[in-house]
């Protein structure tokens, strides 16, 4: 299943009210890439994830998975192409334990079978990588907030994506904590997975992406390798300036 894009949006577009949130957005992810997209609050990034695995309708446009329309599907139709998704504020059921939390996500549902057993390895080394048991009866509220946030990525790959979608996994760790997450990041894209990550925190997209999306007012403002987006300009004007 893998077609020339892991992911694609053409064109797509969502106002909400007065709010342009994606103007005619264009973005394209390789199988194996791992994206980093930036820009300011409020500049659309969340929703483009949104509208990438169908929590959002796009008003115009289309969005691909593995080359299949998806404009007009579910999300849980979307994440049975592979697809998986964390958000931006911590989703874990609190007063489940990390067992089950983790059992939650059923990978036999899915249709993008030949990925299983990558699935199941790259859900090791992340369990692994972040510490967590899975056999673990800890209340997840009971969890500090790291360890929630790596619960919430821990979860969505027990579903066995081939894709996630995570949106600030750092936000509120401390300097080693973002380290962690960053290594085991990078080594769950050395096995293969396709990651695209909002991130505000410029050290953790310097040392995990090779291409960077900046988005700014819902649109694509610029799109490059490290070096170039940091260098330019305009970047620095609308974002660098005010980011950490
Ligand atoms: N469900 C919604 N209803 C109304 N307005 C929304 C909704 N979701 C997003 N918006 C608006 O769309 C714009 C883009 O929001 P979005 O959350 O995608 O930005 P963001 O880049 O993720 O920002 P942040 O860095 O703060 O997370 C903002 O102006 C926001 O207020
Ligand atoms: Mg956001």
């Amino acid at each position: 299943m893998n077609g020339k894009f892991a992911l694609e949006a053409r064109n797509v577009s969502k106002h909400f009210g007065g709010v342009i949130a994606a103007s005619e957005v264009n973005l394209q992810v390789s199988p194996g890439e791992l994206r980093c997209i930036i820009g300011p609050n409020g500049a659309g990034k969340s929703t483009l994830f949104a509208l990438l695995c169908g929590i959002q309708r796009a008003e115009s446009g289309d969005i691909f998975i593995h080359e299949h329309n998806v404009t007009q599907m579910q999300p849980f139709k979307r994440i049975r192409l592979g697809v998986g998704l964390t958000f931006q504020t911590t989703r874990a059921f609190q007063d489940l334990s990390v067992r089950r939390n983790l059992a939650i996500p059923n990978p036999n549902l899915a249709v993008y079978k030949e990925g299983h057993q990558r699935g199941a390895k790259r859900l090791q080394i992340a369990l692994e990588g972040f510490g967590l048991d899975p056999s673990d009866d800890t209340r997840a509220g009971e969890l500090p907030h790291h360890k929630l946030q790596w619960l919430a990525i821990s979860m969505v790959l027990a579903g066995y994506p081939d894709t996630v979608l995570i949106d600030e996994p750092t936000a509120g760790m401390s300097r080693d904590e973002t380290d962690r997450t960053t290594e085991v990041l990078k080594q769950l894209n050395a096995h293969g997975l396709t990651i695209v990550v909002v991130e505000h925190d410029m050290h953790f997209v310097k040392s995990v992406a090779e291409k960077v999306t900046v988005l700014h007012q819902g649109r694509i403002f610029m799109e490059g390798n490290v070096a170039e987006v940091t260098a330019n300009e305009d970047v620095k004007k609308i974002y660098l300036g005010h980011a950490h």
